[in-house]
């Protein structure tokens, strides 16, 4: 049986789907890129904003529209619309055969099998937010992760915690995730050992509030301490964290540990307190800028990332003058900016009108990035003439395109730069030093 899986949305379902590649192919399923040769199609989705689920019906339709046509295919939706939906999505596209929650995906294997004996539809639902770790059943399944199966070669993520509590109220991340729940360390470290083992050297680790990660006595920085034993690892990342209650220790373990990169994803939402305080974040603007302060004072070129919402209920010029003044005096290398789209079931949703008009959150979302462009050529331009070690990810997208790129390859610095320089293929998931020649606002081009 030939699958094809299909992956939008977070590196936590980036990470789902190559735990669920794995778990297939142990089962004597032939995976395949080509969606056209696949006798399962699978989606794993994303609700994070409206766009996203949009482009999941649409693939949807076509889809089905195929099986109407006689094409014999099991369609399988998985991960947050398929618990945010359930079964509407089946009454909505007939002809998906298979409904799976994101803690469901361990069962994967079983609902194709009752599928194709022609038991019809499955819908497989996490349960209610009152759970703990253990319940999910997909997260044993770690242990049977191929590492040839990693998004690049060299780097793997490693889940050390799932869901959120937080409840921000623009967000569907608490309702299709459930609740915050950590990862028992020892399982976490034993993962590590054994990507490390398969030739990793890279691990990113992932949470929705990653810096919120406990398991009894320890915290993230306390794992961090204990990864950095891992022989044979190099480079540990953590994405993504909430400013609020952020632990100073974990600045410290960056500062002081080598293999804790010097990388932070800190996303703001707004420079706005009115914005801030109507998001439902935690923390002030006051407290933000301080949380960032300390990150520079204590972590020698640390790189700062932030995520921006536009447009939500409320907006005043005000208000986004003080996002495009945060990007400005941040020093961000980079920022991710979104126009507001109201989740149905949240407290924005239901309770704040969507009252920015489209035109308005189009212009400053434009203007935002405009904005961040400006900050983050400054902050490459500052790399330029200096020698950084990269992990190379493999051949430059470019490459393929143009033809006299062909040489091409695309790194990483610690700091998530990307780097840009002519070397052979076969340096991919390996580290090299490389001197920075130029700068754009999105990419270093340098020279071995
Ligand atoms: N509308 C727009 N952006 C959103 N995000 C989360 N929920 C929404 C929403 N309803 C953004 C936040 C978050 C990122 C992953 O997506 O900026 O950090
Ligand atoms: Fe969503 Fe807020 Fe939780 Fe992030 S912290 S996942 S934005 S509810």
């Amino acid at each position: 049986m030939k699958v094809h899986i299909e992956t939008m949305g977070c590196q936590m379902n980036v990470l789902d789907s190559e735990i669920l590649r794995s778990l297939l192919a142990s089962a004597g399923m032939e995976l395949v890129d080509d969606a056209l040769s696949a006798d399962v199609l699978l989606y794993n989705t994303c609700s994070v904003r409206d766009q996203a689920e949009n482009k999941v019906h649409s693939h949807l339709g076509r889809a089905c529209g195929k099986k109407a046509n006689g094409r014999e295919i099991v369609i399988g939706v998985l991960g947050c619309m398929a618990q945010r939906f359930g079964t509407e999505l089946i009454k909505r596209h007939r002809g998906v055969d298979i409904v799976a929650g994101p803690g469901q995906l361990g069962r994967l294997v079983e609902l194709i099998q009752l599928v194709t004996d022609g038991q019809g539809p499955q819908v497989a639902l996490d349960s209610s937010r009152n759970k703990t770790h253990a319940d999910d059943v997909v997260e044993f399944l770690d242990h049977y992760r191929d590492p040839n199966r990693c998004h690049l070669p060299g780097q793997a993520y490693v889940r050390i915690m799932r869901g959120c509590d937080k409840f921000c109220t623009y967000c569907i991340v608490p309702y299709v995730r459930g609740p915050e729940r950590s990862r028992p360390p020892d399982d976490i470290i034993e993962e590590v050992r054994r990507l490390v083992d398969a030739g990793v050297t890279q691990v990113t680790l992932l949470g929705q509030t990653v810096n919120s990660y406990h398991s009894g006595s320890t915290g993230l920085a306390d794992l961090l301490s204990r990864l950095d034993t891992v022989a044979g690892l190099k480079r540990v990342r953590f994405v993504t964290s909430y400013p609020g209650d952020f632990d100073r220790a974990i600045f410290q373990a960056m500062r002081d540990l080598p293999k804790a990169c010097e990388y932070l994803h800190i996303p703001a939402q707004s420079g706005s307190d009115n914005m801030l305080r109507a998001m439902g974040r935690r923390y002030s603007r006051g407290e933000y800028d301080d949380l960032i302060a300390a990150a520079r004072q204590t972590v020698p070129g640390i790189a700062i990332v932030g995520d921006f919402i536009v447009g939500f209920p409320g907006e005043t010029q005000a208000d986004f003058d003080a996002s495009a003044d945060l990007i400005r005096q941040s020093g961000y290398r980079n920022s991710y900016i979104f126009k507001y789209s109201p989740r149905p079931g949240t407290t924005g949703a239901k309770r704040l009108a969507d009252d920015i008009p489209e035109d308005v959150k189009r212009s400053r979302n434009r203007e935002l990035l405009a904005v961040q462009q400006e900050v983050s050529l400054a902050d490459n331009r500052a790399l330029t003439g200096q020698t950084v070690e990269i992990l190379v990810e493999g051949p430059s997208p470019r490459a393929n395109r143009q033809p006299n790129s062909q040489n091409q390859l695309v790194g990483r610095t610690r700091t998530d730069h990307i780097v840009v320089f002519d070397g052979a293929k076969n340096l991919a998931g390996q580290y090299a030093n490389v001197k920075i020649t130029n700068a754009t606002a999105l990419t270093l081009f340098g020279q071995l």
